[in-house]
């Protein structure tokens, strides 16, 4: 097969650059796309490259991201910098379907990836990309899933990391993570879009690789989630994606990839995405429902911790995708999530609360006869059940009264005497 160049191209004013040096902005300051010529690619060819691999045993192709490394970033097996992330699977909803009112409803579960999250996928990009410039230290603002995915990659690969994450606002499992995996951990005082502005300004001054996916490459390592639910469905296309939006990378991710595969012909069908925001840190439902500017939310604010995001840095890319795809943005509630995630969890299946927007807002869209309920409809869920334990146990307990959130579904724990009848009148309450 021969090798698609790939170059990068400014989302603004088109400019474009080699890859011979470190970019992550367009001199414009606009973000920039990896990007290739796909005129005169065999589509058949490239899915066919991809189906061989498919349950390869062994080596960098074995990748749920790399299994399709010419799409991604075409570089020799031995520099890719991999924890064999991808190769997650793809639930029938079960409860969680029943729930949302759809009948042909999957969860993509991106929380089984090596440290739990989808991030792993632009991780493994992102590492090999600073490996291959030749970086010797990395740094992202994040959340939490970002930083603790990077500390990972960053540990296997022999480079330092550091994470600027906000104080007190980031759930434990998360933390535990970058700590464990030797991230030097910088809480600084402020929210997620100060982070992410300072860890910009710090990178650029002391010469440090950037990992947010303001950085390129890791969107190239994400769209590998659309791919991989498409091989899944035998190259079938499902009427909808349904996602969650916070820095909107992921969203931007999974257009781009299914409109190359559309491009190539490996698609003949184009599915519709849905993003779904936290009412509490949703500017792009803001900009989408009201048909008003982009305008970032000054203090976000949400149970869901890992969207918790005011001034998203993707969103450009973000509505480009959406308007391809003839998307649709929507919010929910504080509540929604965390009765959406309740039934996800039931079915069973279990994801943090940001995961959970995909089912909140499939239930949504379908109340309001956007998704129709015969449609075939992929969540995608982010991260693992275990990143938020405080999330879980507070709904559990019915203990988020302050946040405005109550226990609706909740399975208390119970506390009882030790003895058999006591045992009895608990399992008969
Ligand atoms: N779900 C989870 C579990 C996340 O961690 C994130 C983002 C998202 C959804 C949203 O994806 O930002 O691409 O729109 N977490 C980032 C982080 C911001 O730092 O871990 P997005």
């Amino acid at each position: 097969m021969k090798k698609i160049e790939a170059f990068l191209k400014c989302v603004d004013c088109g400019k474009e650059y080699d890859l011979s040096q470190v970019r992550y902005t367009c001199d414009c300051g606009g973000t920039l796309d990896l990007t290739r010529d796909l005129s005169g690619v065999d589509g058949e060819e490239l899915k066919n490259l991809f189906d061989s691999r498919w349950g390869q045993k062994w080596g960098a192709t074995a990748s749920g991201v790399w299994r399709y490394k010419e799409l991604i970033f075409d570089i020799p097996d031995e520099q890719i910098v991999t924890r064999m992330e991808g190769n997650t699977r793809l639930y029938p909803a079960g409860k969680a379907g029943e729930y949302a009112g759809l009948k042909n409803f999957f969860l993509k579960h991106e929380g089984e990836n090596p440290t739990g999250s989808f991030k792993d996928r632009g991780m493994t990009c992102g590492t090999t990309a600073a490996k291959y410039y030749g970086a010797k230290t990395v740094a992202c603002a994040s959340t939490g899933n970002t930083s603790a995915s990077m500390a990972s990659f960053a540990a296997v690969s022999g480079m330092k990391s550091v994470i600027f994450i906000p104080e007190g606002k980031i759930a434990y499992g998360k933390l535990a993570q970058a700590l464990a995996f030797g991230g030097k951990t910088l809480q600084i005082k402020g929210n997620f879009d100060d982070a992410m502005s300072l860890v910009q300004d710090v990178c650029r001054e002391l010469n440090i690789y950037l990992l947010n996916s303001i950085n390129p490459f890791r969107i190239e390592g994400q769209k590998a989630i659309g791919f991989e639910v498409l091989q899944q469905f035998n190259w079938e296309v499902p009427d909808w994606f349904v996602i969650p939006g916070g820095n909107l990378g992921n969203n931007s991710a999974l257009s781009k990839g299914l409109q190359e595969l559309y491009q190539l012909g490996i698609i003949n069908k184009i599915p519709r995405i849905a993003v779904i925001q936290a009412e509490g840190s949703a500017p792009l439902a803001k900009m989408w429902k009201n048909h008003t500017p982009f305008e970032p939310v000054k203090d976000p604010d949400t149970i869901a911790t890992a969207i918790k995001i005011g001034n998203p840095v993707s969103w450009k890319k973000s509505l480009r995708g959406l308007e391809w795809c003839n998307g649709v943005v929507e919010s929910v509630t504080e509540q929604e999530i965390m009765d959406a995630k309740a039934f996800v969890d039931m079915a069973g299946i279990g994801a943090e609360p940001a995961s959970c927007c995909s089912v909140a807002g499939a239930k949504k869209l379908v109340d309001m006869g956007v998704i129709d309920k015969d449609a075939k409809v992929v969540g995608i869920l982010t991260g693992n059940v275990l990143k938020d334990p405080d999330a879980v146990i507070g709904y559990h307990k019915d203990e988020l009264a302050s946040m405005g959130i109550k226990g609706n579904f909740a399975n208390k724990p119970l506390v009882i005497d030790a003895n058999v009848a006591a045992v009895k009148a608990a399992l008969e309450a």
